[in-house]
Parts: structure tokens; C-alpha cells; sequence
């Protein structure tokens, strides 16, 4: 018998709940992607509980949010010094950071994961979300390539769950993908997409395939962009310039690679290739191996492709 799920058009499954109005997020992971989700959700006037593992990274977190922040209140209070300020302390005063996890998901209506890029470790820990939060908190993931289906089906809100994919810096970057699988509820999808819209994002629908629509064109690109110079037919400052004036990118491939971080790409791309080995757009590059393997993670660590100060 054909489930309900497959019963309903468009693919979401149908639910008697009322739409989500998410007001409070708990972000986990308070890296890169963690901190800017976190500042641009406070931004626009929700109230965030940021998780970590890690006290010293949840420092460093609000100290890049608030470096980042006086960059946003300097393009839009120029010279008003006391009104950057008082902009700066409101912000900040809608985010609470926290190595408990447990009494931040307690009251949150959106539970986002941003922690490492790895299947198993972000199943453990919505495994053991879904005992701690409400019933109706909605969770999501940030993901970069992982199928939402296999990260959700560690938990029993498989209705509840969706992909809410961010791009790098998160303040800057006007996209969001929203991810539905085929037992994400409408409602929980809809809920998802105003979510990404209150934040001042566009929004994209996708469905839950190998990095959605972004990561599934940009990271075939960079890896070409690799092979490129692996194989000696371009240094990696004229791929870089190449690819800025010829192709109007912001940022080459080798420059894009430090900014994401090198392990980033690295876990997209053993992903992919287990999965579908045969595909030479996700073949290995014995060079980022080899500088994941010696931490030149990029411009986190002050080394990847390029050295940074
Ligand atoms: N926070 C706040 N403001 C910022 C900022 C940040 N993190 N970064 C840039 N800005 C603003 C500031 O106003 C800045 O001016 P100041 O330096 O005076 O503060 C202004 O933008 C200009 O910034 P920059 O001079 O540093 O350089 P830029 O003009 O090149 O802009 C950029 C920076 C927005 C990052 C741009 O280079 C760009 O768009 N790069 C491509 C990024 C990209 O492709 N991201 C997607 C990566 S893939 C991904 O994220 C998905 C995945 O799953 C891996
Ligand atoms: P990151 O390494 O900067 O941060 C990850 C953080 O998660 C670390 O601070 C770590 O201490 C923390 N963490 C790990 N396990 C944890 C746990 N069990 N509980 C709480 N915190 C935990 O990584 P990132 O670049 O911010 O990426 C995070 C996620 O976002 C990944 O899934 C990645 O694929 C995705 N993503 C990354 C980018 C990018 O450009 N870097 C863009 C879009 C999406």
C-alpha cells in the first residue's frame, strides 16, 4: 500500500500541523557557518541559542560575529559612531552561547546543525536531539552535500526535518537552499522557507540530491580547477585571474577553496566519490589530500592553497 507520503502532490507529506512562526533558533556549531547564521538570525531580530563543544570556540564565535557585525554597522551608520554601537549591543544581546545543549534546544522552535561535515556524527547528535527538544521544534541542517534523508532518519521527526544550506559569509551571501525530502512536511517546508525570507534571504526550493543545486555546479568546478593545476596547464594565480576577469567570479577557485576551507571540500568529495566512484567530476586530487593531511585547511588555519597573514 502506497504510503502517505506518496500520496501527496509535490512530493511533501501532508500534516495536520499549523505552519512553525520560528522566533527561536539554537544554532550548533559555532564555527564559520554556525557564528554567521547565528549573527544574521540576531540581526533581523530573532533570539539564537549558539552550541558548541568547545567554551574557546564559542569565544572566538562572538568575537568574529562582533568584528563582523562593526563591518555590517559601518556600511549602514557611516560616521554615527553611538548608533553602530547601540546596533552592535542590541544584536548581541539576542545571542546566548553554550556548551549545554540540552537547555538550549528546551524552548527553541528551530534546532539548526552546523558542526563538522560528517554523516555519523551529525546522526549521533540529532539522535539525541530528538530526545531533548519538543515535540514541535522543527530541525534542520546546514549540510554541505550529505543527504538530509540519511541524517534525518536518525531521528523520529523525519516530518519535522528539512536542509537549510547557508553560503560563506553568511552576511554577505544573499542565497539560502531550502531542502525537503520526501517526508518533510509541507508545513514544515513552508516554515523553513519564511524562516530563510525573515532573515532577508532569497530562498531556493531543492530537493535532497548530492549538494543540492549550488555545491553540485561550484564544487566540480573547483576540483577541475585543481586538476587544472596538477597537471601543470595554469599556475594557481592565473586560474584565480582567470577565472575573476574571464568569468566575472568574485573569487577564483583557489582563493574560494582557502575561504570555504580545504576539509570542507575534502568531505564533499570523499562523500561523493564513495557513493558514485565511477564519476570522474568527484575523482580524489592527491593535492588537497595532501594539504588536508598536513592541516593547510585554508584561511582558518593560515594556510591552504595560499599562506595568509
Ligand atoms: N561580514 C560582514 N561584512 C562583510 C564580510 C563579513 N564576513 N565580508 C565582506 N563584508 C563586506 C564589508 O562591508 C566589506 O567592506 P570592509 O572590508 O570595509 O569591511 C565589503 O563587504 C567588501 O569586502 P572585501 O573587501 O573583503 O571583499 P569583496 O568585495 O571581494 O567581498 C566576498 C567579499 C563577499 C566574500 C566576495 O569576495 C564573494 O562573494 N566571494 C565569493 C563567496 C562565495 O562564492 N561563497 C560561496 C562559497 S560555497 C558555500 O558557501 C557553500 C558550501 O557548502 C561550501
Ligand atoms: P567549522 O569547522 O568551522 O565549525 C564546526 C564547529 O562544530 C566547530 O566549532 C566544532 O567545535 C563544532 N562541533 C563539532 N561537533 C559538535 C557537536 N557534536 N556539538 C556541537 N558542536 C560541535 O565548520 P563550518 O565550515 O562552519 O561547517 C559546518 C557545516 O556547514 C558543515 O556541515 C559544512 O559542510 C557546512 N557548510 C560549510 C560551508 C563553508 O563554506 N565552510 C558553507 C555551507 C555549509
Amino acid at each position: 500500500m502506497a504510503s502517505l507520503c506518496q500520496l501527496v502532490s509535490r512530493g511533501f507529506c501532508s500534516s495536520a500541523a499549523r505552519n512553525t512562526v520560528i522566533k527561536h533558533v539554537t544554532v550548533i556549531g559555532a564555527g564559520l557557518m554556525g557564528a554567521g547564521i547565528t549573527q544574521v538570525a540576531a540581526c533581523t531580530g530573532h533570539t539564537v541559542s549558539l552550541v558548541d563543544v568547545s567554551e574557546d570556540v564559542l569565544k572566538k564565535s562572538v568575537q568574529g560575529m562582533e568584528g563582523s557585525l562593526r563591518r555590517v554597522a559601518k556600511k549602514k551608520f557611516a560616521d554615527k559612531h553611538e548608533a553602530a554601537e547601540e546596533f552592535i549591543q542590541k544584536v548581541l544581546q539576542n545571542v546566548s552561547v553554550s556548551t549545554d545543549v540540552a537547555s538550549a534546544v528546551a524552548a527553541s522552535h528551530l534546532v539548526l546543525e552546523a558542526i563538522v561535515e560528517n554523516l555519523k556524527v551529525k546522526r549521533d547528535l540529532f539522535a539525541r536531539l530528538d530526545k531533548l527538544a519538543p515535540e514541535h521544534t522543527i530541525f534542520a541542517s546546514n549540510t554541505s552535500s550529505l543527504p538530509i534523508t540519511d541524517i534525518a532518519s536518525s531521528t523520529s521527526r523525519q516530518d519535522r526535518f528539512g536542509g537549510l544550506h547557508f553560503f560563506n559569509p553568511v552576511p554577505m551571501m544573499k542565497l539560502v537552499e531550502v531542502v525537503g525530502t520526501s517526508a518533510t512536511s509541507r508545513e514544515t517546508f513552508d516554515s523553513l522557507l519564511n524562516f530563510s525570507r525573515s532573515l532577508g534571504k532569497t530562498a531556493v526550493s531543492c530537493k535532497d540530491t548530492p549538494g543540492f543545486i549550488v555545491n553540485r555546479l561550484l564544487v566540480p568546478y573547483m576540483m577541475e580547477a585543481v586538476r587544472l593545476y596538477e597537471r601543470g596547464d595554469g599556475s594557481k594565480e592565473d586560474i584565480d585571474i582567470a577565472m575573476k576577469l574571464g568569468a566575472g567570479y568574485p573569487m577564483g577557485p583557489f582563493e574560494l577553496g582557502d575561504y570555504v576551507g580545504l576539509d570542507t571540500i575534502k568531505f564533499i568529495i570523499d562523500g561523493w566519490s564513495a557513493y558514485n566512484p565511477d564519476n570522474p567530476l568527484f575523482a580524489q586530487s592527491e593535492l588537497l589530500n595532501k594539504l588536508v593531511a598536513d592541516g593547510k585547511l585554508g584561511r582558518k588555519t593560515g594556510e591552504g592553497f595560499y599562506k595568509y597573514k
